[in-house]
């Protein structure tokens, strides 16, 4: 049976580097109209990059704007009902999701900019160009 075909990766730049300090988490809007949004933490010099949409319910996971993670900024967390992940790899280590994970999306950093690799979204959730 052939393999599918892997997808091109479609890189979209999220931001400038400095705009992400460490510790700190954001939310960027998806382009081309869809609805649904990324978010980025930043731990030192490496950015993570997730879908934000708990794989609990499919609800956004943020307190407030750009407020992703927990109270020690240890772990990111869902403010629906509190199920937490692990930053570097979006595993849920606690909660109604447990070893369920966030949708990660590939990021390069350049010099300047911080871009992600859209194409591993879900189909359903992008539109055609
Ligand atoms: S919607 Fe995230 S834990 Fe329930």
């Amino acid at each position: 049976m052939p393999m599918p075909p892997t997808p091109s990766p479609a890189w979209h730049p999220l931001c400038h580097r400095d705009e992400l300090a460490h510790g700190e988490s954001r939310e960027f809007a998806l382009p081309g109209g869809d609805t649904r949004s990324l978010f980025a933490v930043r731990q030192h010099q490496q950015v993570y990059v997730y879908l934000n949409s708990c794989p609990h319910t499919g609800a956004s996971l943020n307190w407030g704007a750009d407020e992703f993670l927990s109270f020690d900024r240890s772990l990111i967390q869902c403010s629906l009902h509190g199920a937490q992940f692990r930053i570097d790899d979006g595993l849920c280590i606690w909660g109604p999701c447990l070893r369920q994970r966030l949708t990660a999306l590939p990021v390069r950093l350049g010099d300047e900019q911080v871009e992600v690799d859209l194409s591993p979204l879900p189909a359903r959730l992008r539109r055609p160009r």
